[in-house]
């Protein structure tokens, strides 16, 4: 279906058995061509493409949306789900390494998609499996699935900066940038498009200096700052993000940040036509509940956005599509 939209005019690239680990893995061209087959899989429901396919979620990090987005997104398509959403449950709790629960679900399954705390797991796993392994956040690393549905709600709202390139993406990261894979893996991808970014950051969650580099080696500006609100009004996009406890050694560094940025109804007075708020979910404190009344608000629309961009990811990687 897919080769049957705007893809035609650009060069066929093949997705077919590939593992989806990092976005640094992705050309621009790539990213584009998931976004489309996205978009077209929203407008039109695609039927049982992946009829008799099963997809394996092995998940030894808690999750809601992606797992469960990535589950419905195979139901949707006619396939079926095995796996585990708790490694306690797994014989990884007797032992079992990485390596030989890879070998084994090459057996039971058609495409992997996997959570893991390591950095790097998500890699390591791809290099002994022969069906494509999709990584579903690697610890602090990546979370290449989740920006691809990010560049999608971006395109989606903003009269598809992505694809037409007319203007430069003004977008604010906000919160945990030192440990949020969500916005690593989001930066680099944004690079490769005209873009501008403000990272607004404690000391202690600072963006690590390799993102900012690809940025600017991107010729993309960078502006990072402690103060948020004053440079809403210029923004297309704010990305909140959650600062999370989990990653954190010592609690009291963590009391000491927690709070850091909690957005409020009355920054968004003086907001441009476009402007969008977008989080990867879940949110704990850093959006009060009642920013979600806002016309602004977007992230729960945006974590819908999973279905219809896990759809594609999954028909490209078992060649339903191309
Ligand atoms: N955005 C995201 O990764 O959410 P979950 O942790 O619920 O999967």
């Amino acid at each position: 279906m897919c080769s049957k939209g705007l893809f035609l005019e650009r060069q066929q690239l093949d997705f077919k058995g590939q593992h989806i680990i990092s976005i640094r893995d992705l050309k621009k061209k790539e990213l584009l061509k998931i976004i489309d087959c996205a978009s077209q899989m929203d407008a039109e429901a695609p039927g049982d493409l992946l009829k008799g396919k099963i997809l394996a979620t092995l998940f030894f990090e808690p999750s809601t949306r992606t797992r469960l987005s990535f589950e419905s997104a195979m139901n949707r398509l006619g396939g079926n789900n095995v796996g585990f959403s708790d490694p306690k449950s797994s014989s990884a709790q007797k032992g079992e390494s990485l390596s030989d629960t890879i070998e084994m679900v090459n057996g039971y399954a058609d495409v992997i998609v996997i959570r893991h705390p390591i950095e790097g797991s998500a890699r390591f796993a791809s290099m002994g499996s022969k069906i494509p392994i999709i990584n579903a956040g690697d610890g602090a690393n990546q979370h290449p699935t989740q920006t691809l549905l990010d560049l999608y709600t971006i395109e989606e709202t903003q009269s598809k900066i992505l694809s037409q390139e007319k203007e430069t993406l003004k977008i604010g990261m906000v919160g945990d940038l030192k440990y949020g894979r969500t916005v690593h893996s989001l930066t680099i991808a944004l690079s490769m498009f005209k873009c501008e970014f403000y990272f607004i950051a404690p000391e202690i969650l600072k963006m690590p200096e390799d993102y900012v580099n690809i940025a600017t080696e991107s010729h993309c500006k960078v502006h990072q700052l402690k103060e948020l609100e004053e440079i809403i009004p210029d923004l297309d996009i704010l990305y909140s993000t959650r600062i999370q406890a989990e990653r954190f050694f010592d609690k009291n560094e963590y009391n000491s940040v927690k709070n850091a940025y909690v957005l409020k109804t009355d920054m968004f007075k003086n907001v441009k036509d476009n402007f969008k708020i977008l989080h990867p979910l879940p949110r704990i404190e850093e959006i009060d509940k009642a920013v979600d009344q806002l016309d602004c608000a977007y992230y729960f629309k945006q974590a819908t956005n999973g279905i219809p961009v896990r759809q594609a990811i999954l028909s490209l990687a078992l060649g339903a599509i191309s």
